[in-house]
């Protein structure tokens, strides 16, 4: 089976983040999410992926190469624009070949991976496979209406939804989905749905089975998200010291601290995850927090938050959780005269005082 990992689209929600970097790139304990969804894949047993890219491209390629430190091998197609999940597929076509292969949306997390969708998978008889999720609120997400295990109906984010069942980011398709994606015409919002070519199949009498997600899984889609999967990777840490910490410190419970990390009288409870080269100075660091590589948290504290690499937390009085801080973010006190709040914002920023 081969692997189709969709990486393009445009990242709106997690603005102002991804004005400057692609969804898919933004860390989860230190790792952007796209590695754990290629791991996911390699650990299936699948090896020849293909990534559809969009604007941000070059980032994304960057990052993950050939694929060959992750044990895989990665092909490239660019798509002219996010115009829909089922005109991905179809920009992947030539480079996909006949045999089934599974469809991953690169900004979706599943905490143990795909391989039981695989075995669940049977080519001999099945037509496509829909990963679905009890989900609290349907009509932000696909929905399925299944009998009998089979994917009776499927419609894309319905104001009335006909059941709780979500549609993970995860399918398998047989070839014959080509041909659907062809089909059918843009939707109101403009976008190739793959949920229409889904019911196209099923309409054509195709058999399309449903699998429902075993563990944790996230759509990192919005900052809460990713503080959520964030948490749930912590969770599972299991703690190593490679940085240097003063005797003042306490390092409690499990803790991760990168090469190079510097921590100096201060109190870092875990789960928590300090980068390589980061400076942790007369500050507390709670639990739930990943600090980036290169972040400097000095005379601050910080809780189950994300600050993406040389981030600073500098001088302040009030603790700050449930935060996600970009690349190279400050945020510091009110050391300089008049007291006064003092910010470079950029567009669509959120600061919650
Ligand atoms: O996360 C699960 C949901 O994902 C499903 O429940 C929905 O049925 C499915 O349509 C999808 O909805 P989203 O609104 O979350 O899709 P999003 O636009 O975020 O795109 C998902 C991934 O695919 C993301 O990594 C960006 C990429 N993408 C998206 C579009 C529209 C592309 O590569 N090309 C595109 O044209």
């Amino acid at each position: 089976m081969r692997g189709l990992i969709l990486a393009g689209g445009h990242g709106t929600r997690l603005r102002p983040l991804t004005h400057t970097s692609a969804k898919q790139l933004i860390p989860i304990a230190n790792r952007p999410v796209l590695f754990f969804g290629i791991e996911a894949l390699r650990d299936a047993g699948i090896r020849q992926i293909v990534i559809v890219v969009g604007h941000t491209k070059s980032e994304i390629v960057s990052a993950v190469g050939d694929g060959s430190r992750f044990g895989v091998h990665v092909e490239y197609v660019e798509q002219d624009a996010p115009r829909g999940l089922a005109h991905a597929v179809l920009t992947a076509e030539p480079l996909l070949g006949r045999e089934p292969f599974m469809m991953y949306l690169g900004d979706n997390f599943l905490l143990d991976g795909v391989s039981d969708v695989v075995r669940r998978f049977d080519p001999a008889r099945d037509d496509a496979l829909v990963l679905l999720a009890h989900v609290q609120r349907p009509e932000e997400f696909g929905v399925a209406r299944v009998e009998g295990g089979l994917v009776r109906a499927v419609v894309e984010k319905p104001a009335r939804p006909p059941s709780n069942l979500g549609i993970v980011g995860v399918y398998v398709f047989q070839s014959a989905i080509f041909d659907a994606c062809r089909a059918i015409r843009p939707s109101p919002r403009g976008e190739l749905e793959i949920t229409d070519a889904i019911q196209h199949l099923i309409d054509s009498g195709r058999r399309v089975v449903a699998a429902t997600v075993g563990g944790y899984w996230k759509d990192t889609g919005r900052p809460e998200d990713l503080l959520d999967a964030n948490r749930m990777v912590l969770d599972r840490l299991e703690p190593s010291q490679a940085g240097d910490v003063d005797t003042a410190s306490r390092v409690e419970f499990r803790v991760v601290i990168g090469k190079g990390a510097r921590v100096r009288n201060s109190v870092i409870r875990g789960p928590a995850l300090i980068g390589e080269g980061a400076v942790i100075e007369d500050a507390y660091v709670g639990p739930f927090t990943t600090i980036g590589d290169g972040c400097v948290v000095r005379g601050s504290e910080v809780e189950n938050s994300i600050l993406l690499a040389e981030a600073q937390l500098v001088g302040l009085e009030e603790r700050v959780i449930d935060s996600l801080l970009g690349r190279a973010a400050v945020v510091h006190g009110r050391a300089h005269k008049p007291r006064a709040l003092r910010f470079v914002l950029g567009d669509r920023s959120a600061v919650g005082l």
